[in-house]
């Protein structure tokens, strides 16, 4: 019925990829088989209990029921903006360069919505993270996609990014108004130093586009490793935003919270459209999250620690598994380059072997894109006994197939 009736938005948007593995592993839990879950980035700790407690308070008080406020309460902007004054030394105005969102997705997707037209052109690194390159064609726009390289410790070759950007912004018609970054990256863990963003802020505003860039994994670092920030840069809220969430770092991904800071015209642009959209987070979460942001960062530490030491056992496991991994300085994921005898696989069939064979779940590259397809992504959200058991069974698909 109502054929001719057609749905756009949602027309262009393709099935999930990793719908395909997800139904298989809910099979498998169904016919009563233990898998061993590396497939989502869904953090598996506790959310700190002092934060837990604040939101137990504040529920328990009825003035806390009513609307509460879209851009965020000011207490919570502040928290955000004093966490950036902290962290980075960098000042920005809680009333016109902060919004609060719904975790960083919710205020990616619609900042996007608030700022494409159609047709508009997007520049985003490919491996992404899905809604980095979906947002726009939900809204309408194009996206170009570039290839980046790395080194063996995930770092970004500068010059082959900037070379490849460059060639697609002269080869784009229109020219691009939007460029995504992402690091520390989700899938593949690159990371980049402040003198990346001092390059890339100067070609913004030769070029004129505006950058976005999301640094969701700023606090989840190893080994001396720091993410730096797009504003540390002189003059970088004239051409960018920057998002951030508390689901990683405080165990909050659940709760929804995060922010966009940065430049006024697009956080204006943000802010007005979440107005429409929304009443704003229920109070209580916002004045728990205010506290997180505020509140001692030992937790924080002990989440660091907790993947670094499962990415330690994972590393030296599966490499005793005869699958020997580069050892990745930021984020909560391994990216993980399949074994050579299998490559030929492909991702999908790989990641479908390792579920039917060896039990485990993980993410294939594909699903991020097709410059994904060598890789799988691992999430370090099983315990140190769950990961030396996946190994395990690795070894004994390994052996099978070689
Ligand atoms: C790179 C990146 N950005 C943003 C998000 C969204 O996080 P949230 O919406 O929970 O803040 C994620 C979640 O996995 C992510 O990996």
């Amino acid at each position: 019925m109502f054929e001719e009736i057609q749905f756009n938005a949602i027309n262009r948007l393709p099935n999930y990829v990793f719908a395909e593995i997800n139904e298989l592993k809910m099979r498998a839990r169904r016919a009563g088989e233990d898998i061993i879950d590396f497939s989502m980035g869904n953090p598996d700790g506790p959310t700190p209990p002092h934060i837990v407690e604040k939101l137990v308070e504040t529920a328990k008080k009825p003035k806390n029921y009513g609307y509460s406020v879209s851009k965020g309460i000011y207490k919570l902007r502040l928290a955000i903006t004093d966490w950036y004054e902290r962290r980075y030394g960098v000042k920005l105005d809680p009333e016109s360069e902060a919004v609060a969102t719904m975790g960083s997705k919710e205020g990616y997707v619609h900042l996007i919505q608030a700022i494409t037209n159609p047709g508009d052109v997007a520049i985003v690194p490919e491996p992404a993270y899905p809604i980095h390159t979906h947002a726009f064609i939900i809204a309408g726009g194009n996206v170009v996609k570039i290839p980046f390289s790395y080194n063996e410790k995930y770092e970004l070759d500068y010059d082959k990014f900037f070379e490849s950007l460059k060639n697609s912004i002269e080869d784009s018609m229109p020219r691009p108004k939007f460029v995504v970054v992402n690091f520390p990256h989700n899938p593949t863990t690159v990371t980049v130093k402040k003198d990346f963003y001092e390059r890339l802020v100067a070609m913004a505003k030769k070029e004129r586009f505006y950058i976005l860039s999301d640094i969701a994994y700023a606090d989840i670092t190893f080994d001396g490793y720091k993410t730096p920030s797009i504003f540390e840069v002189e003059g970088a809220k004239e051409v960018a935003v920057e998002s951030f969430t508390l689901s990683k770092s405080y165990n909050m991904a659940g709760w929804r919270v995060g922010f966009v800071v940065g430049n006024k015209k697009l956080i204006g642009a943000l802010q007005k459209i979440k107005s429409w959209f929304d009443y704003g987070m229920f109070t209580p979460i916002q004045v728990a999250a205010t506290v997180a942001l505020n509140g001692p960062q030992d937790c924080v530490k002990e989440i660091i620690q907790t993947y670094k030491s499962r990415r330690d056992v994972l590393l030296k496991s599966f490499e005793n598994a005869g699958w020997k991994i580069d050892k990745p300085s930021a984020t909560m994921f391994v990216w993980a380059k399949i074994p050579e005898n299998l490559r030929h696989l492909g991702s999908m069939e790989f990641s479908k072997q390792l579920l039917n064979e060896a039990k485990v779940a993980v993410s294939p590259g594909i699903g991020f894109g097709e410059h994904g397809d060598e890789y799988v992504r691992i999430a370090l959200i099983e315990n140190h006994n769950r990961i030396r058991q996946a190994a395990r069974n690795i070894k004994q698909y390994l052996k099978k197939r070689s």
